[in-house]
């Protein structure tokens, strides 16, 4: 089931969110409404908070990028209850953007290696070094599932330049592609 898209402004992608246990009820069925929305929506990466979850529970699918950055070959994963455990590397710029911001792209710095502790999707724990912008697509997911998201990684003065465009899209003035839920204000 395609659900809608969290916008910012809304509260829950603020929140830190809860660990999910192996016995989650309708886990695997909200791993799958998960892929079908991110994948309605041409996204790359989506967290449980984007479709009003708050969950620890973030999926990926860099796949669309492997041509251009051969690193994210093969990088489709679930990824529950996950720890970044050490990051590394000299910061970098890349332009991204994220589904609760649609038509809002930035350039965001990070370290271009981490170290990730997780579960999949059948609770196996994993971990794994990932790099280049498989990595970025990781810490931008793994942000939103503690509770932030990527404009909190712009300059103040940036954000001050993109301060109505934020506004509007908190007001739900969007014409984004896809479904999204608009908070009432
Ligand atoms: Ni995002």
């Amino acid at each position: 089931m395609i659900l809608p898209i969290v916008l910012y402004g809304d509260p829950i992608l603020k929140k830190n969110t809860t660990h999910v246990a192996p016995d989650h009820e309708g886990l695997q069925t909200l791993i799958k409404d998960m892929f079908e929305t991110m994948y309605a929506a041409d996204g790359v990466g989506l967290a449980a908070p984007q479709i009003g979850q708050s969950l620890n529970i973030f999926i990926v699918d860099a796949t669309p990028f492997q041509e251009e950055y051969p690193e994210t070959k093969d990088l489709k994963k679930v990824f529950i209850n996950a720890e970044i455990i050490e990051e590394s590397g000299e910061p970098w710029y890349f332009n991204e953007g994220c589904l609760s911001f649609p038509e809002l792209r930035e350039d965001v710095l990070r370290k271009p290696v981490i170290k990730i502790q997780y579960f999949d999707e059948d609770f196996v724990k994993n971990e794994e070094v990932f790099d280049g912008l498989t990595a970025r697509i990781i810490q931008h997911e793994y942000d939103h599932v503690k509770g932030k998201v990527f404009v909190d990684k712009i300059s103040f003065l940036k954000r001050r330049l993109i301060k109505n465009k934020l506004n509007d899209i908190a007001k739900g003035k969007t014409n984004a592609k896809y479904r999204v839920k608009r908070t009432a204000k």
